[in-house]
C-alpha cells in the first residue's frame, strides 16, 4: 500500500526505514522523500513511526506530558442509538383508487 503518493513510497520501505533507524518523518524523507512535496502523508508516517515504537510525535509527547488520554482511544465510534425515531415521510404514498 501506498503511503507517500507523490514519490510513490510503500508502506514496507517506510517500515523498512523505521527499522534501520529512523525515528522522525524527516529522518525518512532523507532515504526515499517520502512527505517532502504536497506532505499529505506526513501524519500516515508519523502514525507509522508510533506503531513501530518511534519516538511519538510532538502532539502524542504533549498529550503524554499533560496526562491526556491516548487520542486514539477517544476516537472509537459512538454507538447509534438503538430507537431512534423513523423520519417523516416526505411524499404521501400514493394511493389506489
Ligand atoms: S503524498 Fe507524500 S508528499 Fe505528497
Amino acid at each position: 500500500m501506498y503511503v507517500c503518493m507523490c514519490h510513490a513510497v510503500t508502506e514496507d520501505q517506510v517500515k523498512k526505514a523505521i527499522d534501520a533507524g529512523a525515528e522522525t518523518p524527516r529522518q525518512i524523507a532523507r532515504g526515499c522523500k517520502a512527505g517532502t512535496d504536497c506532505g499529505s502523508c506526513v501524519r500516515r508516517i508519523q502514525a507509522l513511526l508510533g506503531e513501530h515504537g518511534a519516538r511519538p510525535c510532538p502532539t502524542a509527547r504533549l498529550a503524554a506530558k499533560l496526562g491526556l488520554a491516548d487520542p486514539q482511544a477517544q476516537a472509537a465510534p459512538a454507538p447509534v442509538a438503538a430507537a431512534a425515531p423513523a423520519a417523516p415521510a416526505l411524499v404521501a404514498p400514493l394511493r389506489a383508487a
